[in-house]
């Protein structure tokens, strides 16, 4: 069987004036392409690079191959995730993970919080901030809050000042993300406690892999500590798994996570990010149908911690994708 991979390479993209200095965090590195093809050969396939989208259009006509691994995470906007789905889904030519409307919900994370709460998926309290009006209306929210950016992910836009405790800081914060990420704002009713992040893979019925607790600096009590742009390239934040919690936490977690996988209409894999406060509630802050790969990240400590090499988890991912396509 043939596999073509399509993504997006950290090289390929120029930062632009008036980017804003993470613009290309999501993309990936040219080794993780190389890991990854090389981890679908010793699965026993054979895979055809293909790129990103524009070069999925040049190639359109010509491909040859049985289905797509797909890590592309698009240029430009709240679609970008859906564009290569879109244009494989076009071409009939099957493809791994989520299709091109999960990907576009669940990178809008406003869209992704009206699913939760039509699905009782408990999620922070919020509030959308479109421009630069006074903030109004928030007094179903409590201070501390915390402001991120309406459709990035990869931590794009969050710093110590995204967690703000008085009205200035919340304006200061809102201005900046609305200003340089060109979007509106999420405020968010600020979780304190501990987080926990879930790799999921597979359907019918997908199945949760031993929950990952963050620790950072140390501590898997964050209290105020959250996750940062600056802590993907400092190793003061470190995933733990299996984490250390109760049978009963991590099956709490643990369904949480796959109801919210299942909200969303996920395929063959996905991540999901939880907070809980220090009452013990969970509150599902995202969800990312197209987590990262690489070899340093979650999904490859969780291998790790069940005993799977970083080929065996790509393999279970591509052949969750070919069964449920029916391609064997
Ligand atoms: N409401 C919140 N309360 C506490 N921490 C939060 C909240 N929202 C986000 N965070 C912190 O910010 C990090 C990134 O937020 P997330 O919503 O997962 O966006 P991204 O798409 O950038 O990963 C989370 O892992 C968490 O540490
Ligand atoms: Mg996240």
């Amino acid at each position: 069987m043939k596999v073509g991979l399509t993504y997006d390479l950290k090289t390929d993209y120029h930062l632009k004036a008036g980017d804003p200095p993470d613009a290309n965090a999501e993309f990936d590195h040219p080794d993780t392409i190389k890991v990854i093809a090389k981890a679908i050969e010793s699965n026993g396939f054979s895979v055809q690079k293909i790129g990103n989208a524009a070069d999925l259009l040049e190639k359109f006509e010509k491909l040859s191959v049985d289905i797509v691994f797909n890590i592309s995470e698009g240029l430009e906007g709240r679609n970008r995730e859906s564009q290569v789905p879109m244009l494989l889904e076009m071409a009939g030519i099957p493809f791994v993970g989520a299709d091109a409307l999960s990907l576009g919900v669940s990178l809008d994370k406003l869209m992704a919080k009206k699913i939760f709460m039509a699905e009782g998926i408990p999620t922070p309290k919020f509030k959308v901030v479109e421009g630069l009006e006074r903030i109004k209306n928030l007094d179903h929210m409590q201070f501390p809050l915390f402001v991120k950016p309406r459709f990035e992910g990869s931590s794009k836009g969050l710093t110590e000042a995204s967690r703000v405790e008085n009205k200035e800081e919340l304006k200061k914060q809102v201005e900046h993300i609305i200003s340089t990420y060109k979007q509106p704002a999420l405020i968010e009713e600020f979780i304190r406690g501990e987080e926990f992040t879930v790799a999921v893979v597979g359907n019918d019925p997908p199945e949760a892999l031993p929950i990952v607790q963050i620790q950072i600096d140390g501590e898997l009590k964050l209290r105020d500590k959250f996750y940062t742009f600056g802590h993907i390239k400092d190793d003061a934040l470190e995933y733990i798994c299996p984490a250390p919690v109760s049978k009963a936490v991590e099956k709490k977690i643990a369904d949480l996570a796959v109801r919210t996988y299942k909200a969303i209409e996920c395929r063959d894999f996905g991540r999901v990010d939880i907070r809980v406060d220090e009452k013990g509630n969970p509150y599902v802050l995202e969800i990312n149908p197209l987590p990262s790969l690489s070899t340093a990240d979650v999904f490859m400590v969780v291998a790790k911690a069940v005993g799977m090499t970083y080929e065996d988890m790509i393999g279970k991912i591509l052949k969750a994708a070919i069964k449920r396509h029916r391609l064997n």
